[in-house]
């Protein structure tokens, strides 16, 4: 009876998580509530991570209640007088021998509460869900993630909850087309897909605290949506050098329709150097990306070790050469084209933008034409109504 709940996604959904669950479980007078039979559980991983208490007066039944009450879906009885809570059960439990769960209630010696490390399983035939599409995000899949490494960089705060809908609609807000949900209660965004392993969806099994009908992910797994009409990063890390080219959105009437861009060192202190991205030509003569940091090479000047900085709308693209520069910036990725798409050449973008690239001329070195990203009124180096908007294709080196 309990089961006729579970149909279609859910029944799939049920068997690739739970497995063995019995379906011929005694029904129970604690309806709908059903014995799902002997799990394994450990103190380090709890097969029911959710709310729990221990009580000398426990009972299959006050168990159910003190779930209920707190709306989960599983309730398990275990050593006596344990009671553990869970929305769905997590992977780390398996089904055992029914002998292992033969430990009396503390509140009912005639009733089984579990065992030491086995626990007694009820369930009511419900699941929280992995909503497959949300607007215009679609699930992708479930990552891992770890704290110093993060798989999506940008976490947002959300007053009212983190959910599948409210994290979705936070990234796409702060202009990012992915987005991820972890441990219940945390929102990531980025602008490129995690390069990180994945994960089988059963390690994103934690069931939204703000929503606890679908699933946010899991301990250091992100739950990851990818928003389908937003252009992401197709790579952050391009190990085989490349240089630049900027082609304008709008071409002039006479004259080349794209102009090369280079790495030019614009000023100089002592065993310090920075750059900017400019048509004027430098020591530079490639790049490669890493982590969506920039790194410029010289053929000539091998020795230089030289990186981006953050970038900073309305200026150029800054590097800096030092003996030890800081790590370069993750803020560069490859996207595709935006005028030709995957037919035209790749192109370089910030922060998932590839459509706001300028060439302006700067009046503060002669008129020479430099590259600025997202350019900005009163600059004191250009003139807005000067910048005519490019994108930064990749070419051979
Ligand atoms: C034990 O729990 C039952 C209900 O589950 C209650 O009727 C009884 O009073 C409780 N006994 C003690 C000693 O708390
Ligand atoms: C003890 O459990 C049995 C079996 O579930 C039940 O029939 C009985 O009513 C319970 N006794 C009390 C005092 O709750
Ligand atoms: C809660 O999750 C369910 C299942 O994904 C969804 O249908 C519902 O709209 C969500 N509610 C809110 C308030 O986001
Ligand atoms: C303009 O040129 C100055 C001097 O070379 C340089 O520091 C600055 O970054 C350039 N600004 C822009 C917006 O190109």
């Amino acid at each position: 009876m309990v089961f006729t709940a579970l149909r279609g996604a859910t029944l799939v959904f049920l068997a690739a998580h739970v497995g063995a669950l019995q379906t011929n479980v005694e029904a129970r007078d604690a309806a709908p509530f059903a014995l799902q039979g002997c799990y394994t559980d450990t103190s380090t991983s709890r097969t029911l991570a959710g709310a729990s208490f221990t009580s000398s007066n426990m009972t299959v039944d006050s168990c159910i209640a003190f779930c209920t009450a707190g709306g989960a879906n599983f309730a398990g009885v275990e050593y006596s007088s344990e009671c553990y809570c869970d929305y769905a059960l997590q992977v780390s439990g398996t089904l055992s021998s029914a002998g292992n769960c033969d430990m009396p209630c503390s509140g009912n010696a005639t009733e089984v509460c579990g065992g030491a490390n086995f626990v007694d399983l009820y369930w009511n035939g419900v699941l929280p869900v992995v909503p497959q599409q949300v607007g215009s995000w679609e699930y992708n899949g479930c990552f891992s993630d770890s704290v110093s490494t993060r798989a999506l960089p940008h976490e947002e705060t959300i007053p009212g909850g983190v959910t599948v809908e409210s994290c979705t609609s936070a990234c796409k807000a702060n202009g990012f087309g992915v987005a991820g949900l972890e441990y219940g209660l945390e929102c990531w965004c980025s602008n490129s897909l995690p390069t990180s392993s994945s994960s089988s969806d059963n390690d994103c099994h934690t069931a939204c605290a703000a929503n606890t009908t679908e699933f946010c992910g899991g301990l250091s797994k992100l739950s990851v949506y990818e928003d389908s009409t937003d252009e992401i990063c197709l790579a952050t890390t391009m190990a085989t050098g490349f240089n630049l080219a900027a082609v304008y959105f709008t071409p002039p009437t006479t004259g080349p329709t794209s102009v090369p861009v280079h790495v030019t060192i614009v000023n100089t202190v002592t065993l310090v150097s920075w750059s900017i991205l400019s048509t004027a030509s430098g020591v530079f003569t490639s790049e490669v990306l890493t982590n969506g940091g920039i790194l410029p090479m010289s053929t000539s000047q091998p020795n230089f070790r030289t990186t981006s900085l953050a970038v900073i709308p309305g200026d150029s693209p800054t590097f800096v050469t030092t003996e030890f520069p800081p790590t370069a910036v993750g803020d560069y990725c490859i996207m595709s084209n935006p005028v030709l798409g995957s037919a035209g050449s790749e192109t370089l973008g910030i922060n998932g933008r590839n459509d706001l690239f300028a060439l302006c001329p700067n009046s503060t070195a002669g008129g020479r034409v430099d590259v600025v990203f997202n350019p900005i009124p009163n600059n004191p180096h250009y003139t807005l109504a000067n910048c005519q908007p490019v994108y930064l294709i990749l070419t051979d080196v």
